[in-house]
Protein backbone atom coordinates (compact mmCIF):
# COMPACT_ATOMS: atom_id res chain seq x y z
CA UNK A 1 0.00 0.00 0.00
CA UNK A 2 1.05 3.29 -0.77
CA UNK A 3 1.65 5.94 1.59
CA UNK A 4 -0.93 8.53 3.06
CA UNK A 5 -0.31 11.97 3.42
CA UNK A 6 -1.91 14.24 5.24
CA UNK A 7 -0.64 17.76 5.15
CA UNK A 8 -0.96 19.66 8.22
CA UNK A 9 -2.82 22.85 7.76
CA UNK A 10 -1.70 24.31 11.22
CA UNK A 11 1.31 25.25 9.17
CA UNK A 12 -0.34 26.83 5.73
CA UNK A 13 -1.28 30.49 5.47
CA UNK A 14 -4.04 31.34 7.66
CA UNK A 15 -4.24 35.30 5.61
CA UNK A 16 -4.72 32.83 2.55
CA UNK A 17 -5.63 29.55 3.13
CA UNK A 18 -7.71 29.21 0.18
CA UNK A 19 -4.15 28.63 -2.04
CA UNK A 20 -3.38 26.54 0.46
CA UNK A 21 -6.11 24.40 -0.16
CA UNK A 22 -6.28 24.04 -3.50
CA UNK A 23 -2.56 23.12 -3.60
CA UNK A 24 -3.34 20.13 -1.18
CA UNK A 25 -6.46 19.12 -3.72
CA UNK A 26 -4.20 19.16 -6.77
CA UNK A 27 -1.19 17.64 -4.89
CA UNK A 28 -0.97 13.35 -4.50
CA UNK A 29 -2.04 14.38 -0.77
CA UNK A 30 -4.78 12.15 0.43
CA UNK A 31 -6.49 13.71 3.13
CA UNK A 32 -6.52 17.25 4.92
CA UNK A 33 -4.83 17.03 8.66
CA UNK A 34 -6.55 19.54 10.89
CA UNK A 35 -5.90 20.39 14.34
CA UNK A 36 -7.89 21.20 16.99
CA UNK A 37 -6.45 22.81 20.42
CA UNK A 38 -8.25 23.98 23.56
CA UNK A 39 -5.77 25.28 25.47
CA UNK A 40 -6.79 22.73 28.26
CA UNK A 41 -5.21 19.38 27.16
CA UNK A 42 -2.48 21.22 25.06
CA UNK A 43 -0.90 24.50 26.09
CA UNK A 44 -1.81 26.30 22.81
CA UNK A 45 -5.23 27.21 21.12
CA UNK A 46 -5.88 26.85 17.63
CA UNK A 47 -8.76 26.67 15.20
CA UNK A 48 -12.76 25.40 15.78
CA UNK A 49 -15.97 24.24 14.08
CA UNK A 50 -16.37 28.04 11.92
CA UNK A 51 -12.92 27.30 10.12
CA UNK A 52 -13.36 23.69 9.25
CA UNK A 53 -16.89 24.40 7.85
CA UNK A 54 -15.29 26.39 5.75
CA UNK A 55 -12.04 24.60 4.70
CA UNK A 56 -15.11 21.85 3.76
CA UNK A 57 -16.49 24.04 1.44
CA UNK A 58 -13.52 23.89 -0.70
CA UNK A 59 -11.63 20.82 0.35
CA UNK A 60 -12.17 17.86 -2.21
CA UNK A 61 -10.24 15.31 0.09
CA UNK A 62 -10.98 13.50 3.13
CA UNK A 63 -11.09 15.45 6.31
CA UNK A 64 -8.56 13.83 8.74
CA UNK A 65 -9.58 16.17 12.02
CA UNK A 66 -6.97 15.52 15.16
CA UNK A 67 -8.76 16.70 18.39
CA UNK A 68 -5.95 17.81 20.86
CA UNK A 69 -9.06 18.67 23.37
CA UNK A 70 -10.52 17.39 26.49
CA UNK A 71 -13.84 15.44 26.76
CA UNK A 72 -14.68 15.22 22.92
CA UNK A 73 -17.56 13.45 23.29
CA UNK A 74 -19.02 16.56 23.63
CA UNK A 75 -18.23 18.06 19.91
CA UNK A 76 -18.25 14.86 18.17
CA UNK A 77 -21.83 15.36 16.27
CA UNK A 78 -20.24 19.00 15.65
CA UNK A 79 -17.04 17.91 14.11
CA UNK A 80 -19.35 15.73 11.95
CA UNK A 81 -21.02 18.49 10.67
CA UNK A 82 -18.60 20.56 10.17
CA UNK A 83 -17.35 17.75 7.87
CA UNK A 84 -14.63 15.58 9.34
CA UNK A 85 -14.37 12.21 7.83
CA UNK A 86 -11.83 10.59 9.87
CA UNK A 87 -12.25 12.06 13.73
CA UNK A 88 -9.49 10.98 15.81
CA UNK A 89 -9.43 11.69 19.99
CA UNK A 90 -6.89 11.40 22.66
CA UNK A 91 -6.33 8.39 24.42
CA UNK A 92 -5.16 10.04 27.49
CA UNK A 93 -8.57 12.64 27.32
CA UNK A 94 -11.26 9.69 27.23
CA UNK A 95 -12.20 8.20 30.48
CA UNK A 96 -14.42 6.03 28.21
CA UNK A 97 -12.58 5.89 25.01
CA UNK A 98 -14.93 2.48 23.75
CA UNK A 99 -17.92 5.03 24.29
CA UNK A 100 -15.95 7.96 21.99
CA UNK A 101 -15.32 5.24 19.61
CA UNK A 102 -18.59 3.99 19.51
CA UNK A 103 -20.47 7.43 18.94
CA UNK A 104 -17.98 8.23 16.07
CA UNK A 105 -18.79 5.07 14.44
CA UNK A 106 -22.20 5.71 15.02
CA UNK A 107 -22.03 9.37 13.79
CA UNK A 108 -20.45 7.95 10.88
CA UNK A 109 -17.22 8.67 10.75
CA UNK A 110 -13.49 6.73 11.22
CA UNK A 111 -12.66 7.05 14.75
CA UNK A 112 -8.66 7.09 15.09
CA UNK A 113 -7.49 7.19 18.47
CA UNK A 114 -3.96 9.14 19.21
CA UNK A 115 -1.27 8.64 21.65
CA UNK A 116 1.41 10.99 23.74
CA UNK A 117 5.12 10.32 23.16
CA UNK A 118 5.05 8.60 26.54
CA UNK A 119 2.04 6.69 26.42
CA UNK A 120 2.94 2.99 25.99
CA UNK A 121 0.78 1.39 22.67
CA UNK A 122 -0.10 -1.54 25.01
CA UNK A 123 -2.89 0.33 26.08
CA UNK A 124 -4.69 -0.14 22.74
CA UNK A 125 -4.40 -3.76 23.42
CA UNK A 126 -8.36 -4.16 23.89
CA UNK A 127 -9.51 -1.52 21.84
CA UNK A 128 -7.02 -1.95 18.68
CA UNK A 129 -9.94 -4.38 16.95
CA UNK A 130 -12.74 -1.75 17.34
CA UNK A 131 -10.86 1.74 15.67
CA UNK A 132 -9.47 2.69 12.02
CA UNK A 133 -6.28 4.21 12.71
CA UNK A 134 -3.87 5.03 15.48
CA UNK A 135 -2.34 8.46 15.34
CA UNK A 136 0.86 8.23 17.39
CA UNK A 137 2.67 11.28 18.39
CA UNK A 138 6.29 12.13 17.35
CA UNK A 139 6.38 15.04 19.29
CA UNK A 140 4.25 16.47 22.03
CA UNK A 141 1.07 17.72 20.63
CA UNK A 142 0.44 21.44 20.69
CA UNK A 143 2.45 23.24 18.25
CA UNK A 144 4.04 22.59 14.49
CA UNK A 145 8.05 22.53 14.14
CA UNK A 146 9.17 20.84 16.71
CA UNK A 147 12.11 18.39 16.28
CA UNK A 148 11.33 14.19 16.30
CA UNK A 149 11.21 12.33 19.01
CA UNK A 150 13.67 9.57 18.18
CA UNK A 151 11.72 6.36 20.10
CA UNK A 152 8.38 6.27 17.65
CA UNK A 153 10.20 4.03 15.31
CA UNK A 154 10.31 1.31 18.31
CA UNK A 155 6.29 2.68 19.27
CA UNK A 156 5.54 1.97 15.51
CA UNK A 157 6.77 -1.26 15.18
CA UNK A 158 5.20 -2.36 18.71
CA UNK A 159 2.04 -1.26 17.34
CA UNK A 160 2.70 -2.97 13.63
CA UNK A 161 2.90 -6.09 16.04
CA UNK A 162 0.05 -6.01 18.40
CA UNK A 163 -2.04 -4.91 14.90
CA UNK A 164 -0.77 -8.11 13.57
CA UNK A 165 -1.57 -9.95 16.58
CA UNK A 166 -5.07 -9.26 16.98
CA UNK A 167 -5.30 -9.75 13.16
CA UNK A 168 -7.17 -5.99 12.78
CA UNK A 169 -6.84 -3.66 9.96
CA UNK A 170 -5.95 -0.44 11.54
CA UNK A 171 -3.64 2.86 9.87
CA UNK A 172 -0.72 3.53 11.53
CA UNK A 173 -0.15 7.03 11.18
CA UNK A 174 2.44 9.17 12.44
CA UNK A 175 2.77 13.28 13.53
CA UNK A 176 5.13 15.61 14.25
CA UNK A 177 8.51 16.24 13.06
CA UNK A 178 7.94 14.17 9.64
CA UNK A 179 10.03 15.29 6.71
CA UNK A 180 12.01 12.40 4.12
CA UNK A 181 14.61 11.30 6.07
CA UNK A 182 12.15 10.55 9.48
CA UNK A 183 8.97 9.77 7.12
CA UNK A 184 11.57 6.79 4.95
CA UNK A 185 12.36 5.36 8.79
CA UNK A 186 8.87 5.44 9.57
CA UNK A 187 7.63 3.75 6.33
CA UNK A 188 10.35 1.25 6.98
CA UNK A 189 9.01 0.87 10.69
CA UNK A 190 5.81 -0.17 9.70
CA UNK A 191 3.95 3.06 8.70
CA UNK A 192 1.27 3.80 6.71
CA UNK A 193 0.10 7.55 7.01
CA UNK A 194 2.59 10.77 7.34
CA UNK A 195 1.22 13.61 8.62
CA UNK A 196 3.68 16.88 7.78
CA UNK A 197 3.03 20.92 8.59
CA UNK A 198 6.09 22.85 8.75
CA UNK A 199 7.72 20.26 6.09
CA UNK A 200 4.93 20.95 3.29
CA UNK A 201 4.26 24.54 3.89
CA UNK A 202 7.97 26.07 4.56
CA UNK A 203 8.93 24.50 1.50
CA UNK A 204 9.45 26.63 -1.54
CA UNK A 205 7.64 23.75 -3.50
CA UNK A 206 4.97 22.32 -1.36
CA UNK A 207 3.11 20.38 -4.19
CA UNK A 208 6.37 18.52 -5.00
CA UNK A 209 7.51 18.08 -1.03
CA UNK A 210 3.97 16.11 -0.77
CA UNK A 211 4.70 14.10 -3.93
CA UNK A 212 8.38 13.07 -2.42
CA UNK A 213 6.53 12.41 0.86
CA UNK A 214 4.32 9.91 -0.95
CA UNK A 215 7.08 8.40 -3.14
CA UNK A 216 9.13 7.78 0.10
C1 LIG B 1 1.02 19.03 16.73
C2 LIG B 1 0.04 18.71 15.64
C3 LIG B 1 0.66 18.40 14.34
C4 LIG B 1 1.48 19.52 13.74
C5 LIG B 1 2.63 18.87 13.03
O1 LIG B 1 0.38 19.08 17.95
O2 LIG B 1 -0.75 17.60 16.02
O3 LIG B 1 -0.29 17.93 13.41
O4 LIG B 1 0.77 20.31 12.83
O5 LIG B 1 3.52 19.85 12.63
P1 LIG B 1 4.96 19.52 12.08
O6 LIG B 1 4.81 18.61 10.89
O7 LIG B 1 5.49 20.86 11.73
O8 LIG B 1 5.73 18.85 13.19
ZN1 LIG C 1 -2.05 16.67 14.42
Amino acid sequence: MQTLISPSLLAADFTNLKADIEMVNNSQADWFHLDIMDGVFVPNISYGLPIVEQINKIAKKPLDVHLMIIDPDRYVEAFKKAGADILTVHYEACTHLHRTVQNIHNKGMKAGVSLNPHTPVSVLEEIISDIDLVLLMSVNPGFGGQSFIENTYEKVEKLAQLIKEKNASVIIEIDGGVNLETGKKLIEAGANALVAGSFVFGANDPSKTISNLKNL
